[in-house]
């Protein structure tokens, strides 16, 4: 955009900003939300795209969903993941002015590219023999590199899908990754407190620093300068990428482990998440400059800021992604959206006299994967209405497994009672629903009484 056109846009602004609100209140528009609501379960990783314009979050609901920042709209969601999609990036369109690709990865093992115009997959990424929990794009946007708990780091063409090399050296699971924004150099971390470093020009892997403390987090400013981590010892270490020198060390600010770090693109400001739900961002001092009590969250897992660094946008336990003022930590102006509780049960049921309050304080477990009610929310499982008298497998619009689709058993008392005395995985053999058995048969009673109140 020209300077001209820019200019007096600057100057009325405010009118039409007014303008716009008249013309919504005519005809009735509601106004924009403050927060990004759609996923039917926790919220695993949330990403920005480079020009601010696109919000991509991965989801305990096996679901990926991509966002307009401004509106806060849902416009495409990813549905192809077998299990939790754990992260999500971003990588160029496949031609001018469309919306951007994105790839994701899963405790299915998998990596998934997407066409984020349309929703198709365009390549399922398979090799990693175990989850799949972290996702980087190269700054050129040719390459993918992806972490997984079966201790390797691989790379992958990012038009192609094709394994480009496998990268081993950790001897535990690896949590997270970056690519140094020059591109010359891959940075990893893991359960073994390793930080190593993988240069793409063909040199010698090296270890960059052991922290002696499950690495759970890595983050790098934009000019690559400074590596930020947040590990299991409920630390944040800053880290000089030259030398390779702690910088800086903020011990137990999280009063528990550090989930998540993200730096801004400046490396002015660094933000944390951990345990507890709180996060923190700090600029150059000891202490943080906010700290602010995430509502309702009881962890935070993702944090990334704003291209610009005004926004820092988290994710976690409540499956709204947020978004906040860095400057003074307030809201972003719109309509906030209360916390979408699950199901949480007091324990004072579990000793009721009333085997439906006792069952359900069994159905809790369940609660992070099934709804109860017709149309609820998408969660990972398929929702649980109307269970009683049906055929396994056959609640319409649930994508089930082969071992449940086309089943000849239906629900009863006996057959709930069933799956979970021997246990899902060996009523329905293949099947995606976790292993799990409820051993004592008083329990499976109470949950049997409970699911036919709650179904019915
Ligand atoms: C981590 C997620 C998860 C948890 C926890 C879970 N389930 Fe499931 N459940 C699933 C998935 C996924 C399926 C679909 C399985 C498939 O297609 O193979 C499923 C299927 C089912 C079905 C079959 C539904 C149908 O229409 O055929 C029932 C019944 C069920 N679950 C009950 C439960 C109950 C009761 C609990 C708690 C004791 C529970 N589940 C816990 C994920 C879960």
């Amino acid at each position: 955009m020209t300077g001209r056109l820019g200019t007096p846009g600057f100057r009325v602004g405010p009118l039409v900003g007014a303008l716009a609100v008249l013309a919504a209140l005519a005809v009735g528009t509601p106004p924009v939300r403050a927060d990004f609501v759609g996923h039917g379960a926790p919220v695993r990783d949330v990403a920005i795209s480079p020009d601010g314009r696109y919000a991509a979050t991965a989801g305990f609901d096996d679901l990926a969903i991509l966002w307009s920042v401004e509106s806060r709209d849902q416009l495409t969601r990813l549905y192809g993941h077998e299990a939790g999609v754990n992260a999500v990036a971003f990588l160029p369109p496949l031609s001018e002015g469309l919306r951007p690709r994105l790839v994701t990865v899963s405790d299915d093992g998998t990596a998934r590219i997407w066409d984020g115009a349309t929703g198709t997959q365009l390549h399922v990424l398979t090799g990693h023999t175990k989850k799949v929990v972290a996702v980087a794009v190269s700054p050129d946007g040719t390459q993918i590199a992806t972490a997984s708990w079966d201790r390797t780091v691989r790379l992958w063409d990012a038009e192609t899908g094709a394994t480009v090399s496998v990268l081993e050296g950790h001897t535990n699971s690896v949590n997270d990754l970056v690519f140094t924004p020059d591109g010359s150099r891959i940075v990893s971390a893991g359960y073994d407190g390793d930080i190593r470093a993988w240069p793409l020009d063909g040199g010698e892997a090296y270890r960059f620093a052991q922290v002696g403390f499950p690495i759970n987090a890595l983050a790098i400013s934009g000019d690559g300068k400074i590596l930020v981590t947040g590990s299991a010892d409920k630390t944040v270490r800053v880290w000089d990428m030259a030398t390779r020198d702690m910088l800086r060390e903020m011990s137990d600010p999280h009063d528990g482990a550090v989930l998540t770090v993200a730096v801004s693109r400046e490396g002015m400001s660094i933000a944390s998440g951990g345990v507890g739900g709180t996060l923190l961002i700090w600029d150059g001092g000891a202490e943080p400059r906010i700290a602010m009590q995430v509502e309702h969250y009881r962890a935070v897992w993702a944090l990334e800021f704003s291209p610009s660094g005004d926004r820092i946008y988290a994710a976690g336990i409540d499956s709204v992604v947020r978004a906040w003022r860095t400057s003074d930590g307030a809201s972003i102006v719109g309509e906030a959206t209360r916390f979408q509780p699950l199901e949480r049960v007091s324990r004072a049921l579990a000793n009721s006299d009333d085997p439906v309050e006792r069952g359900s304080f069994q159905f809790r477990k369940c609660a992070i994967c099934h709804a109860l009610e017709e149309g609820g929310p998408s969660r990972s499982g398929p929702s649980l209405a109307g269970l009683f008298g049906r055929r396994a497998g056959s609640y319409p619009g649930y994508d089930f497994s082969d071992a449940l689709h086309g089943s000849e058993i239906v629900w009863t008392e006996e057959t709930v009672d069933l799956l979970f005395d021997i246990g899902p995985d060996k009523m329905f053999p293949g099947t995606k629903m976790p292993i799990q058995r409820l051993t004592d048969p008083g329990d499976r009673r109470d949950l049997v009484e409970f699911l036919k109140q709650a179904t019915d």
